[in-house]
């Protein structure tokens, strides 16, 4: 589940690692963006949605949102009883993994920076990192808007939100929202194509791959796999960017109400 289209970011990295699994997405494009939501909104939306998914069978479920996993993970985790999995440690994890000099820059929603989930983790395993939490409210916009496709805008939007920590001494910037991957090329070219870029979608596919054999719940299923997609409201928009970011991703597409 995503807020909106972001969460394809990670199913497009889970289709590539595990070709066998049957993916039920739910983007709830009507009350998007998340990111300036209350934590009781975060929660009851993410609940409701698991209400939904549950009847479709689901052996895992992936907060692929990074707001949801930051506001809502360990309540959803206490109430469900299938593994859940949320995208805040694995892209934490990586930034550790792949930085030189332990300083961070994590670029999120408002809601996520908030929470300082991403400051916590990290510090958790490495205490004397330093962790640099940047606020970007215009991003999931611009992207659900589908004007990150207009070079003029997007590149606007990017310097504007971004100019304050242009010049930060991290040397690894986490994309702590699954939408940014969509500009992630755009991110990379603002800071001069000098930092590490960890897409949080991308290392939240690994553990699930990880996870799934550990659980023994990997798919074993040799035929074609039409993925299930819903949409809470109006899906045109939804579809046009998932054509364009996934245009081999075969799938039934249904708008929904709650
Ligand atoms: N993709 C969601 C996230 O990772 C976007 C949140 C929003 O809707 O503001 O946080």
């Amino acid at each position: 589940m995503d807020s909106g289209v972001g969460g394809l970011t990670v199913v497009k990295e889970l289709v590539r690692q595990l070709p066998r699994e049957k993916i039920v997405y739910f983007g709830d494009s009507l009350r998007c963006p998340y990111g300036q939501r209350s934590k009781e909104e975060v929660l009851s939306f993410t609940k409701e949605i698991y209400n939904f998914l549950s009847r479709k069978d689901i052996k895992l479920f992936i907060i692929a949102c990074n707001t949801a996993t930051a506001l809502a993970i360990s309540e959803i985790r206490k109430m469900i009883d299938i593994p859940v999995i949320g995208v805040i440690k694995p892209g934490s994890r990586r930034a550790l993994q792949i930085s030189d000099n332990d300083n961070i820059l994590v670029l999120s929603t408002r809601g996520t920076m908030l929470s300082h989930k991403y400051k916590s983790t990290i510090q958790k395993i490495n205490k004397s990192a330093i962790v640099t939490e940047h606020a970007c409210p215009d991003f999931v916009p611009l992207i659900e808007a589908f004007n990150y496709k207009n070079d003029d805008i997007r590149n606007n939007v990017i310097s504007e939100t971004l100019q304050s920590v242009k010049d930060t001494n991290a040397d690894t910037v986490i994309l702590g929202c699954t939408h940014y991957p969509l500009i992630k090329q755009a991110i990379d070219d603002y800071f001069s194509n000098e930092k590490n870029i960890v897409d949080s979608g991308l290392e939240t596919a690994r553990d699930v791959s990880t996870l799934l054999e550990f659980k023994e719940l990997l798919s074993s299923n040799d035929d074609e796999i039409i993925h299930e997609i819903y949409v809470h409201g109006d899906h045109q928009q939804f579809e046009k960017i998932l054509n364009e970011w996934m245009p081999n991703f075969k799938y039934t597409i249904q708008s929904v109400q709650l």
